[in-house]
C-alpha cells in the first residue's frame, strides 16, 4: 500500500515508520511515498529526505481557510497515488469534508490511552489526575477529535516525579512500536474500518 505521512515536527513516529517501511528485503504491505509538512526546517522533512522519500511543506498560513488548505494536501495526497494517511505529529485539525474523503485509510497517534485524556495536552491531563498508567493509541480518524476506532493501544506507567517531558519521553518509546504495527495491520488487511468499527479479520 502507498502510504502519505503528515507531519509537523521532529518526526519520530516517521522515522519509525520509515524503519518499518521502507527498509531493504522489507516484505511489509506499506512503502511511504510522500511526507508532507506543514511546516517548513522541520526534523522530519530531513528524516524523509534522508529515506530518499518525496516531501512536501504546505504551509497553512498561505491558505484563506482551513478546507483550502485541506484541498491541496488531499491533491497532493491523490497524485502521488496514497492510499492510507498516516497522521504523526500532525498539529492541525482537519476539516470534516477532508476526513470523510479518507475514512477508514487515515490513522492518527494519539499520546495517551483513549479514550482518556484527548487533546493536545494529553500528557498535562494525566499528571494532573495522577494516574498511574498512561500509553498511546492508534485509531481510525473520525470527525470527531481523538474518537476513531482503536487499532493498537500500548501503555507505560507513570511515575510520581514524572514530568510531561519525561512522561512524553517514555510514551514515545511505545508510539514507536504502536504505529507500526497499526499500519501493518491496517494495509494488509487484517483491520478495517466497517460502520465505524473495526473487523478485523481472522
Ligand atoms: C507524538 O507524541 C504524537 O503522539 C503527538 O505528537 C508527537 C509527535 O512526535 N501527536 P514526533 O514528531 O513523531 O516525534
Amino acid at each position: 500500500r502507498r502510504v502519505g505521512v503528515l507531519i509537523s515536527g521532529s518526526g519520530t513516529n516517521l522515522q519509525a515508520l520509515i524503519d518499518s517501511t521502507n527498509g531493504v528485503n522489507n516484505n511489509c504491505s506499506s512503502e511511504i511515498v510522500l511526507v508532507i509538512s506543514n511546516k517548513a526546517g522541520v526534523q522530519g522533512i530531513e528524516r524523509a529526505q534522508k529515506a530518499g522519500i518525496q516531501t512536501q511543506v504546505i504551509n497553512h498560513k498561505e491558505f484563506g481557510s482551513r478546507e483550502e488548505f485541506d484541498m491541496e494536501v488531499d491533491r497532493c495526497l491523490r497524485k502521488a497515488g496514497v492510499e492510507i494517511v498516516c497522521l504523526a505529529g500532525f498539529m492541525r485539525i482537519l476539516s470534516g469534508e477532508f476526513v470523510r474523503k479518507w475514512r477508514g485509510h487515515m490513522l492518527n497517534i494519539h499520546p495517551s490511552l483513549l479514550p482518556a485524556f484527548k487533546g493536545h495536552n494529553a500528557h498535562e491531563q494525566v499528571i494532573a489526575a495522577r494516574v498511574r498508567i498512561s500509553g498511546c493509541t492508534v485509531h481510525f480518524l473520525e470527525e470527531e477529535v481523538d474518537a476513531g476506532a482503536i487499532v493498537v493501544q500500548e501503555s507505560v506507567p507513570v511515575y510520581p516525579r514524572d514530568t510531561v517531558a519525561s512522561l512524553a519521553e517514555r510514551v514515545k518509546t511505545v508510539e514507536h512500536k504502536a504505529f507500526p504495527l497499526a499500519l501493518e495491520l491496517v494495509a494488509s488487511g487484517q483491520a478495517t474500518l466497517k460502520e465505524g468499527v473495526i473487523d478485523w479479520s481472522q
